[in-house]
C-alpha cells in the first residue's frame, strides 16, 4: 500500500543487547545516548518512535540456559526483566521493546529467509574450514595472528557441513559506491573509512544457517526445518520487524533516521550485512548509523576476567538516575572512547550540579523568599550587567542547541553549565543582599530584576538540558513555577515567563554524599 502522507516518525534504535550477559555502563550508556537524542527531537516537535530491546538466541544463551538447568526462553525472560529495569530506572523513554523470540519478530525473519530463497539470493552449499563456537562464525586463514587463532575465539575447530548462504559478495560494487556517495551514511565520518578499508579485500558470501544438531536456540529456516539462522541474520532484521516491515504502517517509520550502535559491531555486521540485507529485500538504508565509542575502565575493556565491570546500578541507585546520565553525556565526545572513573564522576557531581547549579537555584529561592514573599518579581531596570547576561543566554541557547543537533553533548552541555556559572557569577556582581539593606527605589528595583533575571536564567538553563537530565529539570522548572508546557515553547527566549509565580519551598537538589 503506498504511503498515504502521514507524519512519518523520527525512528531511532539502540543495538539489542545479548541476553546472555548483565547490563553494564556500556549499555547503560547507549541507551542514555539515543534517549538524549530522542528527547531533544521531541522537544523540536517531532514526532518520535524509539526502539530498543533484547537479543535472544544463539549458542551463548543456550549454553547459560542448560547451566541454569531451565528452558532458554524462561532464562530469557529472567534477562528481559534485568534489561528492561535498566531502562526504567535511567530513565529511557523508549516508546518499545523488542525480543528476538517475539511472534512478531520471528515471522519476518523467516517471510524475508523464504523470499531471499526464493529469488535465489541464498544457496545450498558444502562447507568445510574452521569454526569458533565461541563467536559462532567460521572462519578463514587470513583471521588468524601470527598463525595462531586470536583469543576471542576460543576453541576452534575444522569441520564440514553443508550450510545456506547469502550472496554478499555479488554486492560488495554497490555497497562501497553507496558509502562512498552517502556522507552521512556512517557518524562520526572516520569510522566510514574502516569499513571501506574492510571492503578493499574479496567479500565471501554469508552462511546464515546453523545446523540443529549445534544450536537449536534460534529461528527455523522456512525452506529446512534442520537448520536455524544465524544469529545476526535474526538480530538485525529486528528494526524492521519492530515496526511492521510488511504492513501498511511500515512507511510511517523506515528508513530509520538513527541506528544507534557501539563500535564493535560496525564491521562486518551493520556496515556490511545489514546494508546488503536491506538491499536484497528492496528496502531503502538507514539514514544514519551512529557509532559511539566504548567506555573504559582505568584504561582498559571492562571484562568480567579483569574484574573491572561497572555496574550502572550502583551509582544511580546512589546519585539518582539525572547525574549518571549528565555525567556519561558530559565525559564522552560521542564517538571517541571514555576512561570511567568514580574519583571523575564525584567531581563532575560535586562542582557542576552541587555546587553550580544546586547553589544557584537555592540562592534564589532563600532571596525570593526573603526579599520578595515568595514570588518572582518584575524584572523593571536593564543596565550593562543584565545586558550582558542577556546576551549570554541568548548565545548559550543558540550553540547548545546548534551543538546538541550535532552530536556534541559533551560541549553543549558546557556551554550550558558556563552559563549557570555566569549567573552566580551575575549574583555576586548584583548582591541582593546588600541591596536588601537600602531604601533607595533604585536599590530595590535592581534587587528584584537580578531575582527576576536569574530565575529566567535558571528557567532558560533547565530547559536547555531536559533532555539529558529531565527530571531535575522538571523539578527545577516546578519550583521556579513554571508549568510543564513552557518547557517547550521560548527555548531561545529570555523573557519575563516567571513574573508573579510563586516560587517552592527550599530543597537539597543534590545532596552531598556521605
Ligand atoms: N547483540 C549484539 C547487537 C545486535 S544489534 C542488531 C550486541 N550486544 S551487546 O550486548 O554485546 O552490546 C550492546 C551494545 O552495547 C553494542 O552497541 C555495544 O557496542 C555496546 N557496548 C558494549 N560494551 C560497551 C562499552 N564498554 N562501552 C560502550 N558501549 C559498549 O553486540
Amino acid at each position: 500500500m503506498p504511503y498515504q502522507g502521514r507524519m512519518k516518525n523520527f525512528y531511532l534504535t539502540t543495538a539489542i543487547d545479548y541476553a546472555n550477559g548483565s547490563p553494564h555502563l556500556g549499555h547503560a550508556y547507549e541507551k542514555v545516548l539515543s534517549d538524549v537524542i530522542v528527547r531533544h527531537m521531541r522537544m523540536k516537535g517531532r514526532k518520535c518512535h524509539f526502539l530498543t530491546g533484547l537479543d535472544e538466541h544463539g549458542q551463548k544463551v543456550q549454553q547459560s540456559a542448560k547451566t541454569a538447568g531451565i528452558n532458554p526462553l524462561d532464562f530469557c525472560d529472567t534477562q528481559a526483566a534485568k534489561f528492561e529495569e535498566l531502562c526504567k530506572i535511567l530513565d529511557i523513554s523508549n516508546d518499545d521493546y523488542i525480543r528476538t523470540s517475539q511472534p512478531r519478530h520471528v515471522k519476518v525473519v523467516q517471510s524475508i529467509l523464504q523470499d531471499l530463497f526464493d529469488r535465489g539470493e541464498i544457496y545450498k552449499a558444502e562447507y568445510k574450514g574452521f569454526y569458533s563456537a565461541r563467536q559462532e562464525q567460521f572462519l578463514q586463514e587470513k583471521d588468524k595472528i601470527d598463525g595462531k587463532w586470536p583469543e576471542i575465539f576460543g576453541e576452534v575447530t575444522q569441520i564440514t557441513e553443508s550450510n545456506y548462504f547469502f550472496k554478499l559478495s555479488a554486492y560488495q560494487p554497490w555497497l562501497i559506491d553507496y558509502i562512498r556517495s552517502h556522507e552521512y551514511f556512517i557518524f562520526p565520518r572516520f569510522r566510514a573509512k574502516q569499513v571501506i578499508e574492510f571492503l578493499k579485500e574479496p567479500l565471501n558470501d554469508l552462511c546464515i544457517s546453523r545446523p540443529k544438531e549445534r544450536l537449536s536456540w534460534g529461528i527455523e529456516l522456512p525452506f529446512d526445518t534442520d537448520y536455524v539462522t544465524y544469529v545476526w541474520f535474526d538480530a538485525l532484521v529486528n528494526y524492521i520487524s519492530a515496526v511492521g516491515y510488511g504492513t501498511d504502517t511500515f512507511a510511517d517509520y523506515w528508513p530509520a533516521d538513527f541506528h544507534v550502535i557501539g563500535k564493535d559491531i560496525l564491521v562486518p555486521p551493520h556496515s556490511v550485512y545489514w546494508p546488503i540485507m536491506l538491499h536484497a529485500i528492496g528496502l531503502e538504508l538507514p539514514k544514519s548509523l551512529l557509532v559511539h565509542g566504548w567506555w573504559l575502565s582505568s584504561g582498559e575493556k571492562m571484562s568480567k576476567s579483569l574484574g573491572n565491570i561497572v555496574n550502572p546500578l550502583d551509582l544511580v541507585n546512589k546519585f539518582g538516575a539525572d547525574p549518571f546520565r549528565y555525567f556519561l553525556m558530559r565525559e564522552m565526545n560521542v564517538g571517541q572512547d571514555s576512561d570511567f572513573s568514580f574519583d571523575l564522576f564525584l567531581s563532575r557531581y560535586n562542582s557542576d550540579l552541587a555546587n553550580d547549579l544546586g547553589n544557584l537555584l537555592s540562592r534564589l529561592m532563600n532571596m525570593v523568599h526573603r526579599y520578595c514573599s515568595g514570588k518572582i518579581p518584575a524584572a523593571t531596570c536593564e543596565e550593562d550587567f543584565e545586558k550582558s547576561l542577556k546576551d549570554q543566554a541568548a548565545e548559550t541557547s543558540s550553540s547548545a542547541l546548534e551543538l546538541f543537533d550535532g552530536m556534541q553533548f559533551h560541549l553543549g552541555l558546557d556551554k550550558i553549565f558556563s552559563f549557570v556559572r555566569s549567573v552566580n557569577r551575575y549574583a555576586e556582581q548584583r548582591a541582593p543582599w546588600k541591596l536588601a539593606k537600602s531604601s533607595d527605589t533604585k536599590d530595590s528595583e535592581i534587587l528584584n530584576s537580578t531575582l527576576a533575571n536569574m530565575a529566567e536564567a535558571l528557567r532558560l538553563a533547565a530547559v536547555l538540558f531536559t533532555p539529558v537530565m529531565p527530571s531535575v529539570s522538571e523539578r527545577i522548572l516546578s519550583l521556579l513555577g513554571a508549568e510543564k508546557a513552557e518547557l517547550y515553547s521560548g527555548l531561545t527566549e529570555f523573557g519575563s515567563t516567571l513574573e508573579n509565580r510563586p516560587i517552592g519551598e527550599k530543597v537539597i537538589l543534590f545532596p552531598r554524599p556521605e
